[in-house]
């Protein structure tokens, strides 16, 4: 795409930054609505955020996305911020305003809420408890999404409970905190399942945990989208469950932005999921 004095610019912060799958996300994006942009892998080291990030104003920039380690810290260094992003703690999507202030929110939420909606047609948040294994950040995004979507339980349960606990205190509602030994059981009546912890990725150990409680009807997804289809999938669509995989939430939670700094809300279709993942 040939750039001219006129391009927006928008990137990714990140640290390392070079697996972000973001850049050839909106590269798609821009080529598909033929818009004078451009969005860009950004490097920052975390000593160096602070400053890197007053930089975009200054620099001209439509907005960033920002991802791993720096999302708390964009929060801190935001003028305004949604009360989404304040809720969670933490920023994924910046917005450089005309007034030179930089605004912040936090669309992980949006993106996993869409991709359950459209890779499960029907779905809704408010058809039962939904079981939420990890408590990071992003459990934290995932959390407040099903409770604004009207989920009417979380069952949280984390290796390391007190972080559970933190989570579910400083998110409120109705919230249960179960022991990771006991996690199979709060599959009870579930409604929806969801891993938010790195077991499954690739290099890490898998996630091991009977699915026998778990409901046929239930909803069965995983954060994790490298391997695409995660053994916990694997194992739930054996059993009948339907499952929606992780690329999805990735995908559309580059919506908002692309929107907020190109002008066009755009679509995640089947030919966009591959050309992400690098296939053929
Ligand atoms: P993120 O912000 O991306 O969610 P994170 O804050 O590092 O990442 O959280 C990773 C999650 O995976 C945590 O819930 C972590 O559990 P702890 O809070 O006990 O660390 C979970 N996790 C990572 N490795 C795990 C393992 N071997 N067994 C169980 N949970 C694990």
């Amino acid at each position: 795409m040939m750039m001219s004095g006129k391009t927006r610019v928008a990137g990714v912060m990140g640290w390392p930054v070079t697996h972000s799958r973001s850049p050839r996300l909106h590269g798609w994006w821009l080529e598909e609505h033929g818009i004078d942009g451009a969005y860009i892998p950004l490097p920052v080291r975390p000593e160096d955020f602070a400053t890197a990030v007053r930089a975009l104003p200054m620099l001209g920039f439509a907005g960033a996305n920002v991802t791993v380690p720096h999302k708390e810290a964009a929060l801190r260094a935001c003028d305004d911020v949604s009360d989404l992003a304040e809720r969670i703690g933490a920023v994924n999507t910046l917005v450089c305003r005309d007034d030179g202030t930089l605004y912040g929110d936090n669309t992980d939420g949006f993106g996993f809420l869409e991709n359950l909606r459209a890779g499960c047609r029907g779905w809704q948040a408010d058809a039962g408890p939904a079981v939420v294994l990890g408590a990071g950040g992003a459990a934290r995004a995932v959390v407040a999404a099903l409770q604004d979507a009207g989920c009417p339980e979380v069952r949280l349960t984390n290796r390391t409970r007190a972080r559970a606990e933190e989570l579910a205190a400083s998110l409120g509602g109705a919230m249960t905190v179960v022991d990771w030994d006991a996690r199979a059981e709060a599959l009870d009546g579930a409604g929806l399942l969801v891993n938010t912890t790195t077991l499954g990725m690739e290099g890490a150990p898998p996630l091991e945990m009977p699915l026998d409680p778990l409901p046929r009807g239930a909803l069965v997804t995983d954060i994790v989208y490298a391997p695409l289809v995660t053994d916990l999938l694997t194992r739930a669509e054996a059993r009948g469950n339907p499952v929606v995989d992780g690329l999805g939430m990735l995908l559309h939670q580059g919506r908002p932005g692309f929107e907020a700094w190109f002008g066009v809300f755009p679509e995640v279709t089947d030919d966009l999921r591959r050309f992400v993942l690098g296939e053929p």
